[in-house]
């Protein structure tokens, strides 16, 4: 099933694939001319870099072979996984992925289908396979709603985490997460045994993470916070509760709730920004809530 994916990637084009996290657009590593595709199928500005997605550690030292022992710790930690490492380019990485910048980011996919795509088609480049503007897709027809029906997609179901990893910058101390994802400051401290930094919005030198100066998805709808109490009656407004509200007894199509299983939440998250759109909802209204900062970090970026 898998073959015809792996030669049009071979012939130099562009597939979609699913990873734990959401679907990426791929293309060769090495082939200028493919990633070249994947800037123009995404309508993706030329100055925001790519991360290249490996199978094995070995597909790392064809990117970057100054590999500090805190990045192999971590690589050791999370690998395969939602974390994504900045480091220190080798001078053979084609500029096309790097946007010109001296560092390259990589990622081992923890997802069985990317990992044997890669494994016989070597190092992909993967952008999340959404156009410029919209949200990641997390599922199969995002993609082709907004790639159009006949594009290439490895099937894998909806993605297990449904937000994209996390971005570290390991070419630095102190190491600094660029993009919040499922994986933590707290998670990555506790292996390194140091502090690890949050890139804030405050930050107002050149942004470190060239794709955080562009503008995030958000909704036609209107996106805003709200209490815990309030009660559901705008049928234009979806609701979401990630807590389990007990005014709140039963769902519909536009009132959701999570039951604090904010795995379930986060899955779901960028559906239903596709979902508000699609339905001409007018507003979406997101119960507040205090944990999983990634979660918070995509929402508070749609609010805007
Ligand atoms: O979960 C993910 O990471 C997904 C799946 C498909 O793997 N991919 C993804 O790629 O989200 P993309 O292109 O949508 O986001 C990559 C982010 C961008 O914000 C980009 O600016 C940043 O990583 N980035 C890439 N290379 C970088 C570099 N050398 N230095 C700093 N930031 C970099
Ligand atoms: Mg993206």
């Amino acid at each position: 099933m898998i073959d015809k994916y792996l030669k049009i990637l071979k012939r130099g084009d562009v597939v979609a694939f699913p990873t734990e996290t959401v679907y990426g657009l791929g293309a060769s590593a090495l082939n200028p001319d493919a990633i070249k595709k994947v800037f123009q199928i995404k309508g993706r500005p030329a100055d925001n870099p790519l991360i290249v997605h490996v199978s094995d550690l070995d597909m790392v030292y064809n990117f970057a072979d100054d590999i500090s022992p805190d990045t192999k710790e971590l690589m050791d930690a999370f690998w395969p996984g939602p974390l994504t490492f900045v480091l220190p380019k080798k001078a053979t990485v084609l500029d096309i992925i790097t946007a010109g910048l001296d560092t390259v980011a990589i990622r081992m996919p923890d997802h069985k289908l990317a990992l044997r795509l890669i494994r016989h088609a070597g190092p992909l480049v993967a952008p999340s396979a959404n156009i410029s503007g919209k949200p990641s897709p997390t599922r199969l027809d995002h993609v082709k709603n907004d790639l159009g029906v006949d594009f290439p997609v490895v099937d894998g179901g909806p993605c297990e985490i449904g937000l994209e990893s996390t971005v570290i910058d390991m070419s630095a101390e102190p190491y600094t997460i660029l993009r919040p994802g499922h994986i933590t400051a707290k998670d990555l401290e506790s292996i390194l045994g140091k502090k690890v930094n949050i890139t804030g919005s405050q930050e107002k030198e050149k942004p470190r993470s060239p794709g955080m100066k562009y503008s995030h998805y958000s909704p036609d709808a209107t996106v805003r916070w709200m209490d815990q109490d309030e009660v559901p009656n705008n049928p234009y407004t979806m609701y979401l509760f990630p807590s389990s509200p007990p005014h709140i007894g039963s769902e519909n199509a536009n009132i959701k709730r999570y039951d604090n299983n904010f795995a379930d939440f986060a899955r779901d998250l960028y559906d239903r920004f596709r979902q508000a759109d699609l339905q001409g909802f007018q507003e979406l209204a997101i119960e507040k809530f205090e944990n999983y900062d990634a979660l918070l970090n995509r929402i508070q970026k749609a609010i805007g």
